[in-house]
């Protein structure tokens, strides 16, 4: 636990906000600080890895950004951090147990404190990494929806902010591939990466989208959380999912609110599809759901210690 990280949660519904003070210094955003920054190499599109070294940038150039994949599940992980504040603090999202080693070395040899570990929802094919990074990181925080009831040290709802220095991400529930399911969104505003960034999990794969058939999904509600959380987004906003298993790395609004095979459809024909799947029964869920409930530990003695 690092002693100096505070907490705060000044409120509940739109606006309300994770703020955090790390090592003494306020995170919360300073807008004389960023009127003339520019935040994002704008252009990161499909590079699995880009950050603000390796893609157009100015010298004031402040967000990293990492794709990180797990072979097996075909799991994508994102780094994020605010490298032009002083503690370089970042979030983690959707971390996969076996790849931990490969995510805390990155984090160490980034000069990065990791500060949150969040997950989009209760995965069911994989074991989060959660866990194991808690135990491992000093002072990391889980996060997941409040909706999941799954267990961690914060549970979000609509419209919180999660502040890793002067960035954030903004959750929005976009249940139907399971009940809990959230998308994070970087920020809007100047001071934030451009074009925004969607985390969208399964709610939204690139051309696809996450199955409805298991953990209180429920096909219609994956259609109007979709069309009204993420396709409500600029059009130019870089949509990061939770998988894919052809090899692409990023979509955009744009390009699935015209390619995407099933979510270009109305409603109707949208549940028709996803009740004619056929898939098999997935065969990590019954192993992977139990230990992401309680953040890919079960072992009691394990997890008091994390
Ligand atoms: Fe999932």
């Amino acid at each position: 636990m690092l002693g100096c990280v505070c907490y705060q949660i000044p409120g509940r519904g739109t606006g309300s906000s994770i703020y955090m003070q790390a090592l003494g210094v306020a995170a919360v955003v300073n807008p004389a600080s960023l009127t003339a920054r520019c935040l994002l190499p704008s252009r990161a599109v499909g590079v699995r890895s880009c950050s603000s070294m390796t893609g157009p940038k100015t010298a004031k150039s402040s967000l990293l950004f990492r794709q990180l994949f797990e072979k097996e599940s075909s799991t994508y992980t994102y780094l994020l951090a605010d490298v032009s504040h002083p503690d370089r603090p970042a979030v983690m999202v959707d971390p996969v147990d076996k790849t931990v080693e490969r995510d805390v070395a990155l984090v160490q040899q980034l000069g990065l404190k990791l500060l949150y570990v969040v997950n989009t929802h209760v995965h069911a094919d994989h074991v989060t990494g959660t866990g194991l990074l808690k135990a491992k990181v000093p002072g990391v925080k889980s996060a997941i929806s409040r909706a999941s009831d799954a267990k961690a040290d914060v549970h979000l709802d609509a419209g919180e902010k999660i502040h890793f220095g002067d960035l954030y991400l903004e959750v929005r529930p976009t249940p139907g591939h399971t009940k809990g399911c959230v998308t994070y969104v970087t920020g809007e505003g100047p001071e934030q990466p451009s074009p925004r960034m969607a985390f969208t999990g399964d709610a939204l794969l690139i051309r696809g989208c996450g199955r409805t058939d298991f953990q209180g999904g429920d096909a219609s509600q994956l259609y109007k959380s979709v069309h009204s959380q993420i396709f409500s987004l600029p059009k130019d906003t870089l949509l990061y999912p939770a998988h894919d298993y052809k090899g692409n790395t990023v979509t955009t609004v744009e390009e699935e609110l015209q390619h995407n095979p099933r979510l270009t459809k109305d409603e109707k024909e949208f549940k028709r599809i996803m009740q004619n799947l056929g898939l098999p029964y997935p065969k990590m869920i019954d192993v992977a759901v139990p230990a992401n409930m309680v953040c890919g530990i079960q072992d009691p003695v394990a997890m008091s210690a994390v």
